[in-house]
């Protein structure tokens, strides 16, 4: 299998940083053609800097990303030809109306007339976003505009497609459109990379993904194989009183409402679940979740905020 988008040793630091602070710190990945990638992390752990510098917006301190083969480094008129990108602090052009900006991105890439209209049209229906054809993009609601510049890309004949966090804050029925839009262009063969902060959205897409903390690749796979990584693959919960002592030589345990929590292996798992229903208590057991994974590999949950960061974006279209 080949690869679209090859980070080498990737390393990123802004130059106002603290000395020593790297948004991306010795990142290596390969990311295959035609497959969704997820990027997940909490926030600051560096997902929107190796976007802007595999989209060639943003320099590499260190090391380099490969994408279709050419160096972002300065080969990056190649690159741009070939990607479609929604950039993070998103202006499209307030003055058009929406169908016009999809349609006047999609010319400005080279197809013709014909093939722009048909495009745009199919992607307006695609993210249920007919009815605010003629509607002015200033007018539109934060929701929309990230919607519509997702049908921008998605419409496009782009063959890497970077969507930063496309989802965020969209109703569940305008999410699951957006993820059958993503479904829809890989299965024309795209290779897209989908940043998010919601893991289910992660498993549900992606064909491998990476986790990063801190700028660092912290586990990296498919999600079906991400599991068999962590020490205790399997999680059991255990209502009612429990010696505590006695869980704990099975795994990692920890207080929940009520009861307890247990993370084991397989066969202990099925030990413990027998123990319990022999003292009468309620059980539940399986597999754990990506939940479960990220926070036994980062230590916390993807949504807990920690001390203040730093600003999320420089200069717009500045080059750091
Ligand atoms: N323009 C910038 N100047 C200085 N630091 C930045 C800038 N952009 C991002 N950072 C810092 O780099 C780290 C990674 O940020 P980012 O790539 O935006 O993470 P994510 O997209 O995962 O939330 C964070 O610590 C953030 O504060
Ligand atoms: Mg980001």
């Amino acid at each position: 299998m080949s690869s679209a988008i090859v980070a080498d040793h990737l390393g990123k630091t802004y130059p106002k940083s603290r000395p020593g602070k790297y948004a991306l710190d010795d990142l290596s990945l390969e990311i295959p053609t035609g497959r969704i990638y997820g990027l997940i992390g909490r926030n600051g752990a560096g997902k929107t800097t190796f976007v802007r510098i595999a989209a060639t917006q943003l320099a590499p301190t260190q090391g380099t990303v490969y994408v279709l083969g050419y160096d972002v480094r300065n080969e990056e008129r190649q690159i741009r030809t070939r990607i479609a990108c929604v950039p993070q602090e998103s202006r499209p052009l307030y003055f058009l109306n929406s169908e016009e900006v999809i349609y006047l991105y999609l010319k400005l890439r080279g197809l013709d007339p014909r093939d722009a209209h048909r495009r745009t049209m199919d992607a307006m229906e695609e993210l249920s976003l007919l009815d605010i054809r003629k509607t002015l993009v200033s007018r539109l609601s934060g929701g929309l505009r990230r919607r519509l510049l997702c049908a921008m890309v998605l419409a496009s004949d782009a063959d890497v497609m970077f969507l930063d966090e496309p989802t965020t804050g969209l109703d569940p029925l305008a999410r699951r459109e957006v993820w059958q839009a993503i479904r829809r262009a890989s299965r024309e063969n795209r290779t897209i990379v989908l940043t998010t902060h919601y893991l289910d959205e992660a498993e549900a897409l992606s064909a491998r993904l990476a986790l990063i903390e801190s700028g660092r690749l912290r586990l990296e796979g498919a999600p079906a194989d991400l599991r068999n990584r962590v020490q205790y693959p399997f999680r059991v919960t255990i209502q009612g009183s429990y010696p505590r002592d006695e869980l704990a030589t099975y795994g990692k345990v920890s207080e929940i409402e009520g009861g307890w929590l247990l993370f084991t292996r397989e066969q202990e798992a099925d030990e413990v679940a027998k123990r319990a229903l022999e003292r009468g208590l309620r059980i539940s057991m399986g597999p754990v979740s990506l939940e479960d994974i990220f926070l036994d590999v980062v230590g916390r949950s993807i949504d807990e905020e920690t001390e203040a960061e730093e600003p999320e974006n420089g200069a717009p279209g500045a080059k750091a």
